[in-house]
């Protein structure tokens, strides 16, 4: 694997094999000492250009326990408030000596251009472009559903069987569209749910069923229910009436969770918006897996850098 751009990228057995990898991440992650030498002498760049919180210490932290160096640029306080593009950034980045680039940018496709147009020769990883897509939440995603249905026996396993409703904001998720590639190909059956106003126009042509009524969709008894965050600060438009009118028909407020089976996984990529789109009572519930895909995330982001660079390595 040279770059890591999109789960669509992925075949079923280079998913299976990322999260396999990330299966003996993770046996690392919980000795006393987190640390392996596999990437000593390699740099990481941290390339942020949109705000981040989970994604941005979960790649910094897998990088160091790999024993790489870790360079963290962010765009605030950096030249590019002085009007440097990203062509300029990320070549000064390369030039510092760069082996792999992981980026976070708000527009669609910039992590594209980056690994296609030989501007560096650097590995480059996708940490959420725009409302495009974001590989390793999804990865994240999966991996946390497998350890959750199949515990110290994951290894080789995919999703096969596993209903999976993702609730809320699709238009703006970058989170909904790496995860329905993703979770299909490993064989889950994913459902979306949401107000018309936030569906992609295209959502047709993705494997996945819609409801236009929440209610109606949990119901059907899904093992995953994953809310996803109103993205305010992408919308130019009012997609729906008030946040209270929102908060009634499509967050998972008490009384939906407590119908809940007592086996379905809530699922929250984060940043939470809590009493919107989920109540505290869900969010805090052992049913909520909203903490453990953050610890996961540093597993599957130890196996991501780990697969990329012993694979640029082997090309040398
Ligand atoms: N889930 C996620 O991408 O969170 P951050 O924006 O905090 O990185």
């Amino acid at each position: 694997m040279k770059h890591l751009l999109s789960t669509r990228d992925l075949s079923h057995d280079e998913a299976v094999a990322l999260l396999d990898i990330a299966e003996d991440m993770s046996d690392v992650n919980d000795r006393p000492i987190k640390k392996l030498p596999v990437l000593r002498g390699r740099t990481v760049v941290n390339l942020f250009f949109e705000d981040s919180t989970r994604t941005r210490t979960s790649f910094e932290t897998a990088a160091k326990r790999l024993s790489a160096d870790v360079v963290n640029f962010s765009a605030r306080g950096s030249s590019v408030s002085k009007g440097e593009s990203l062509k300029d950034t990320a070549q000064t980045l390369a030039a510092i000596g760069a082996d792999a680039v992981v980026i976070r940018h708000r527009a669609s496709g910039a992590p594209m251009v980056l690994a296609h147009n030989g501007w560096i020769d650097a590995g480059v990883v996708n940490a959420g472009d725009g409302c495009h897509e974001h590989p390793t939440q999804a990865l994240l995603d999966a991996f946390t559903i497998r350890k959750r249905r199949f515990g110290a026996d994951s290894r080789g396993k995919d999703l096969h069987g596993i209903r999976v409703l993702i609730v809320g904001d699709i238009l703006h998720s970058r989170v909904a569209r790496s995860d329905v590639w993703l979770l299909s190909e490993l064989g889950a059956t994913v459902a979306f749910a949401g107000p018309p106003t936030l569906m992609p126009y295209d959502i047709e042509t993705w494997p996945c069923t819609v409801y236009d009524n929440f209610d109606a969709a949990l119901a059907d008894d899904f093992d995953v229910v994953m809310l996803l965050r109103i993205q305010l600060e992408r919308m130019e438009a009012a997609f729906f009436p008030t946040q209270r009118e929102y908060a009634n028909l499509w967050g998972l407020g008490p009384e939906r969770f407590r119908a809940l089976s007592p086996h379905t996984l809530i699922m929250h990529p984060g940043p939470m918006n809590r009493g919107l789109e989920i109540c505290s009572e869900a969010a805090d519930s052992p049913q909520a897996t909203v903490l453990e895909q953050v610890h996961n995330g540093v597993s599957i982001r130890m196996a991501v850098l780990y697969s990329l660079l012993s694979d640029q390595e082997a090309e040398r």
